[in-house]
């Protein structure tokens, strides 16, 4: 097989790119372009991947889906059956999970600035527990909940100094993040002190840290597990403060092009829980449940994008572009992150090379380039372009840029397809413009 291939992608009997068991181009007959396909049975992998290890390892532990990479009520349902736990940023997405039916015990609230009507949320849902993040955070909660004569579970986010991006490691002495308490400069400490010293309303369950996302190594992961339990033997030592649970974020890599090797998820499961292992032995603790919170990795490489492609413009000595029917506002990642992705041509993904033209978004805004050099088989207006890798933050960082509308999702399993996201229409455009006169 010539192109890199997710999940259940095959290439059928007619020579065209399917992806759980469906044409891809009766997909795009059924539902449109653009449109955001997701390999379910990867999804399912992905989970189970990181749910058996634990079991293998013998350790307790929750994967909690970190949902910002998308969310949907589908993709919550689904999250939901396949047993996980959740990661909820805003009240938006704890209000969708919720809608969707998510178990609120599995839920755990982020966000370095949860308002207050968001907390309100939380705690009317009874949620799993709330990741402080701040002073600020501290002691809107504390007044939150003596007011309601509530006591909830919480985590403390520390940022342990260490910062990941994708194979460097920045060991950050000052802590520079807008996130949680520094380790090193005290700020953990006295958060601890504050929250222990508040156990009437708060039940400190244990800590956090996210030291980065698309990382491809295991190396920061355990930096970061053994200072973490380096630092829970100083807290047992100061407050008598035994930690149940290490929360360890997310951030494991995925591939967007044949330039990236990630690691299998068990791989960084394995290592992570070793070196937890290890570390409360050599300490006398007791190992702690593990968390993590993947989102990349459980829906990144099930995505696929189809699209149609329209306009060609040829510039000679330099490139070609061949531009598609969405964009950066689909996909934002090019244009923001500098991001790379693969593609085929869905009529013909093995098809040779002929030419290398460069993928051009319909936004009016030169950035919108979808990738620079495709090498691809000749290809004409109507034919349709899958791009690859798209399943974590595309939708999710979805926008009507141009007022376009957002394209609809569907769900791949068994040879079925299922629409778990609408398309926008225009009307939806307008729904809550009002009127001058
Ligand atoms: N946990 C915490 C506390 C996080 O901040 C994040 C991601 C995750 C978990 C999940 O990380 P993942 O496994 O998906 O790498 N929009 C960017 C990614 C931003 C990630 C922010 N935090 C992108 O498109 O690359």
């Amino acid at each position: 097989m010539a192109f890199e291939q997710f999940g259940t992608m095959n290439v059928n009997e007619v020579g065209h790119l399917e992806i759980g068991g469906v044409d891809t181009l009766k997909l795009v007959e059924q539902y449109g372009t653009p449109l955001y396909v997701y390999d379910v049975a990867l999804i399912r992998e992905r989970a189970r991947g990181f749910k058996e290890t634990f079991a293998e390892l013998g350790v307790a532990a929750q994967v909690a889906y970190a949902s910002k990479a998308f969310s949907a009520l589908a993709i919550y349902q689904l999250m939901a059956e396949e047993g996980l736990s959740l990661d909820v940023v805003s009240g938006g997405e704890l209000y969708t999970a919720i809608q969707a039916g998510f178990p609120a015990e599995r839920i755990h609230f982020h966000g370095n600035n949860k308002t207050a009507d968001e907390i309100e949320l939380a705690l009317d849902y009874k949620i799993g527990c709330i990741v402080l993040d701040n002073f600020h955070e501290i002691a809107l909660l504390k007044e939150m909940l003596h007011e309601k004569k509530m006591k909830t579970a919480v985590l403390v986010r520390v940022t342990p100094g260490i910062e990941a991006h994708t194979h460097d490691y920045i060991l950050t002495g000052q802590d520079d993040s807008k996130f949680g308490f520094g380790l090193t400069n005290g700020q953990a400490e006295a958060a601890i002190r504050e929250v222990l010293a508040a156990d009437d309303v708060f039940d400190l369950i244990g800590l956090h840290c996210h030291i980065g996302s698309q990382i491809f190594e295991t190396t920061g992961f355990i930096m970061a597990a053994h200072r973490i339990m380096e630092q829970l033997v100083l807290f047992r030592d100061l407050f008598g403060f035994e930690s149940k649970v290490l929360n360890l974020g997310g951030g494991f890599g995925v591939r967007y092009t044949a330039e990236d090797e990630p690691l299998a998820p068990e791989e960084y499961v394995k290592e992570i829980v070793a070196e937890v292992k290890n570390m409360a032995q050599a300490n006398g603790l007791d190992v702690p449940e593990i968390w993590i919170e993947p989102g990349r990795s459980l829906v990144g490489e099930a995505g696929t994008t189809l699209y149609r492609i329209g306009s060609r413009k040829e510039v000679p000595g330099v490139r070609d572009y061949v531009a598609v029917d969405g964009g950066m506002s689909d996909n934002i990642r090019p244009a923001l992150y500098e991001a790379h992705y693969d593609a085929v041509l869905a009529s013909e993904p093995n098809g040779e090379a002929e030419e290398t033209v460069a993928i051009a978004g319909k936004c009016c805004e030169s950035g919108d380039m979808l990738i620079w050099d495709l090498p691809l088989p000749k290809s004409e207006s109507g034919d349709v372009l899958a791009v690859f890798c798209t399943g974590a933050y595309g939708y999710a960082m979805a926008s009507n840029y141009n007022r376009i509308p957002r394209p609809p999702v569907v769900f791949v399993e068994n040879g079925e397809s299922k629409l778990v996201v609408a398309r926008e229409s225009y009307a939806d455009l307008i729904r809550n413009d009002l009127p001058l006169w």
